[in-house]
């Protein structure tokens, strides 16, 4: 799967810090800590029908990764959802947009890795988009694993939401040379931790399973399909799930804000063969997108 360039995007404006500017001069300083040591936390959120979806749950993720990495100003709910719509508004995205909401540690007095050196202020990015759902939610996407882990506690907790993004980059790095849409990442002990850009669930007898949060991002897409399936009274178990396991499930997808419930075609080479019709992800899809067009926060 390879993004591409929408011509709507062509003279966006940017937010930064406290206003807007053209995509042209849209920049942070080059002693910017998210420059300088990926010193940053960020969201992916997404923009349906004039509404932005699960605003409260990804500001207050957001705030809760800064938090972690002790910023030492953190914008309140209420300056971060007023720059939200602020953007969407100068650029009359009503739908179909995607915002990548990004918070630096901001502007160091010189380089350097001390957070001491931070004295301007964070600084807020609000970078929205127009970009539709990002992989074939209807034919579906081909996976291989990579050999690079997703970080466990033990090394840097995937809760935080940071923009140290290397370890991801290396697994669609391998995903790209193998002709595959993207990787399954697997955590220390070699169970599947998620993908390198979404969680991932499979289904076996009519169970749901998916991978305790434990070395993945506690994805509010993941979330919010853990509880569909409550309501809608499909068994969904969280444990540690192996990678032969996945072979041979009934059905695979992908959550995430960017690209929604993403089934999967093939994992390594192997066809994720669906022998009694299941249709527990289609059921998951139609209560997700039936969602999207009720639940948000209005953009005006
Ligand atoms: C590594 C990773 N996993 C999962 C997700 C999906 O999270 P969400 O459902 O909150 O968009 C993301 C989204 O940013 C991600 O970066």
């Amino acid at each position: 799967m390879q993004q591409k360039f929408y011509p709507q995007n062509e003279n966006i404006q940017v937010f930064i810090k406290d206003r807007l500017y053209p995509r042209s001069e849209a920049k942070v300083s080059v002693f910017d800590s998210s420059v300088q040591g990926g010193d940053a936390v960020w969201e992916g959120v997404r923009i349906y029908d004039r509404k932005i979806f699960c605003l409260n749950e990804h500001i207050e993720r957001l705030q809760a990764s800064a938090k972690i990495l002790a910023f030492a100003d953190i914008p309140s709910k209420q300056f971060i959802a007023d720059a939200i719509k602020q953007t969407l508004r100068a650029n009359n995205f009503y739908n179909d947009a995607h915002i990548r909401l990004t918070l630096t540690r901001g502007e160091k007095i010189t380089s350097g890795m001390d957070p001491r050196l931070n004295q301007k202020g964070s600084c807020l990015i609000v970078l929205a988009e127009y970009k539709p759902p990002v992989y074939d939610n209807g034919s579906g996407v081909k996976l291989i694993t990579s050999h690079t882990r997703r970080n466990s506690p033990m090394h840097l907790d995937s809760k935080i939401h940071h923009n140290n993004l290397i370890n991801n980059i290396l697994a669609k790095i391998e995903a790209n040379y193998c002709g595959a849409d993207d990787a399954i990442m697997l955590d220390n002990l070699g169970f599947v931790a998620e993908t390198n850009a979404c969680n991932i669930f499979m289904v076996k007898s009519g169970t749901l399973l998916t991978p305790h949060a434990d070395a993945c991002l506690p994805g509010i897409t993941r979330a919010t399909v853990i509880k569909l399936a409550k309501q809608l009274e499909i068994p969904v178990i969280e444990r540690n799930v192996s990678i032969a396991e996945f072979y041979t499930a009934a059905e695979v997808f992908t959550t995430g804000t960017m690209g929604e419930l993403t089934p999967v075609n093939e994992i390594d080479g192997r066809l994720i063969e669906n022998k009694q019709a299941s249709n527990i992800r289609e059921r998951l899809y139609s209560a997700y997108k039936a969602l999207t067009e009720t639940l948000g926060e209005p953009i005006d």
